[in-house]
């Protein structure tokens, strides 16, 4: 097992992988390993969509301006944040935070109507605030991944459009 700071000075993004599969036990730890990462209210928006259907995996690699690696990759985790969940989260999280004494009642209160007049907002506004939170969850991923000898990256170039992701995803069509 390797200590935090071998895992922070080893990693590095990997874009040749072995064939082999990976364990589901694996997969199950490295996700649990994202679901304990901090957010903000301990909302957790994150969601993750394991994949390892061939032609899904193509269509990623393809809507990933053909970045091919990812096709060949025996795993691929969709990363997503779930909009919906962030504000009910985050109304929910503050309200513990007050129950506990950690913020004031008047500051929960002001937590709460941001989170009701953030219902309406689009993801221009939302997304970087829901995007820190998911990011930490990934990067726990990457670096638990690396205690299975498991290589990993991370892919931002991506065009949501030509998938139609969001709606795949909704849909459970992925
Ligand atoms: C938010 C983010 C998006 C990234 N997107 C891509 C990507 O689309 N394709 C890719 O090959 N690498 C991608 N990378 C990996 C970076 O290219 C890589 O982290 C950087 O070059 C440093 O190399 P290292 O990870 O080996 O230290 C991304 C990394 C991050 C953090």
């Amino acid at each position: 097992m390797l200590t935090t700071k071998e895992a922070i000075e080893k990693r590095r993004s990997i874009r040749r992988y072995k064939p082999d599969s990976i364990p589901y036990e694996h997969i199950e730890e490295i996700l649990d390993s994202a679901r304990l990462a901090p957010s903000g209210c301990n909302a957790q928006p994150w969601r993750f969509k394991i994949v390892t259907e061939e032609d899904v995996k193509v269509k990623l690699a393809q809507s990933a301006f053909n970045q091919s690696f990812i096709a060949a990759a025996p795993v691929v985790i969709v990363c997503c944040a779930d909009i919906k969940g962030y504000l009910e989260g985050t109304v929910s999280g503050i309200q513990d935070l007050g129950n506990i004494g950690a913020v004031e009642d008047r500051i929960v209160s002001t937590i709460k109507d941001r989170a009701s007049a953030l219902e309406t907002a689009g993801i221009s506004e939302l997304g970087p605030r829901i995007a820190a939170n998911v990011a930490i969850a990934i990067e726990h991923i990457v670096l638990r991944a690396m205690d299975f000898g498991i290589g990993s990256c991370w892919v931002r170039l991506f065009d949501e459009q030509k998938m139609n992701l969001k709606t795949a995803v909704e849909n459970n069509k992925l």
